[in-house]
């Protein structure tokens, strides 16, 4: 439903800079009631994290993390290296579809400790990564020194305006709060800039995929849209999807469970058990048991869209 066009209407008065300045203000009357009536929903249990975000045109993650005294996303920070070692790259064609041949700057935006970053500095292309957390940060500048490694986030990017061709977004879109960030990632593209969103998603086809799927989500379910709407001024918006295999140890598998948020957060007895059903299921499935090296099917889901 659109606000009452009459109260936008009475609060910007004659424009100008006086209006801007009223607005300005009411939004950040309006910010701080927002977060007093989500202090007041949570602490009195009315509403999930999943419908605070719905209401507020958000996933649960983006949500709790922006809301939540104990933040999901910065728990990152407390299994960096962990997530360094189990988490997969993207294969080379989705870089290739992401960021446009022409581009001679990009911003990696979430960067993390720098899986996407790397792909993007073995090419002729001035990178800059920007990652809120100093944990990740650490990793990243140790993995991929000649990057321009920048503390901000994506509702507040420490860029200056058309600062980049292209902005791509791994495994982090659903942490952000998209009616900040998409302004914000139009600001610092140059005029027709890209967009680009990667997430990899295991491929659950696969029997032992889904054995696994099921013992982690016993736990805790972690609902990600990795073909979320891009609105304006965005346009031309479209997916493309590819199969690949990562190889990996049995030890960067346990890795790559430890280091997903929804683990890291989890009471330790949780945790403890959770680990223990992963090892079981490597020790006892058909597929999986004596191999010390294993291939994880992922499918890498991609949006692309213009400025
Ligand atoms: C799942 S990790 C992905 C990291 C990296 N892009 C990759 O592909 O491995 C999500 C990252 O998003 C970061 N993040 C969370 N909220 C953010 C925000 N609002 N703006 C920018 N980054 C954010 C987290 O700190 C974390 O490093």
């Amino acid at each position: 439903m659109l606000p009452d066009m009459k109260i936008v209407e009475e609060i910007e008065g004659s424009g100008g800079l006086g209006g801007l300045a009223r607005m300005t203000e009411v939004i950040a009357a309006l910010e701080h009631r927002r977060t007093e009536l989500i202090e007041q929903l949570r602490s009195q249990r009315l509403a999930s994290w999943e419908e605070i975000g719905q209401a507020c045109g958000m996933t649960r993650q983006g949500a709790s993390r922006r809301w939540s005294k104990q933040s999901q996303a910065a728990s990152f920070g407390d299994a960096a290296a962990a997530y360094q070692r189990g988490r997969p790259s993207y294969p080379v064609s989705a870089v290739d579809w992401l960021v446009p041949g022409t581009a001679k700057s990009v911003l990696d935006l979430g960067a993390g400790t720098g899986k996407l970053t790397s792909l993007l500095a073995a090419r002729e292309l001035a990178v800059t990564a920007v990652e809120p957390l100093a944990a990740m940060r650490e990793e990243l500048v140790a993995a991929v020194p000649s990057a321009d490694v920048r503390d901000g986030s994506a509702e507040a990017i420490p860029l200056d305006a058309g600062a980049v061709d292209a902005v791509v977004v791994a495994q982090a879109w659903h942490w952000f709060d998209p009616a900040v960030a998409l302004p914000e990632i139009a600001r610092v593209l140059t005029p027709g800039g890209t967009l680009g969103l990667v997430w990899n998603i295991r491929d659950h086809t696969v029997p032992w995929v889904a054995e696994l799927d099921r013992v982690l989500h016993r736990h805790a379910r972690q609902e990600i849209d990795s073909a979320p709407p891009i609105g304006t001024p965005f346009r031309a918006v479209e997916r493309l999807e590819i199969r690949w295999e990562h190889a990996l140890t049995r030890t960067e598998l346990l890795d790559m469970v430890a280091s997903r948020s929804y683990v890291i957060t989890m009471p330790a007895a949780d945790r403890d058990e959770l680990m223990h059903q992963v090892t079981e299921l490597l020790d006892s499935h058909l597929d999986l048991r004596g191999r010390k090296n294993l291939t994880m099917p992922y499918v890498t889901r991609c949006t692309r869209a213009h400025l």
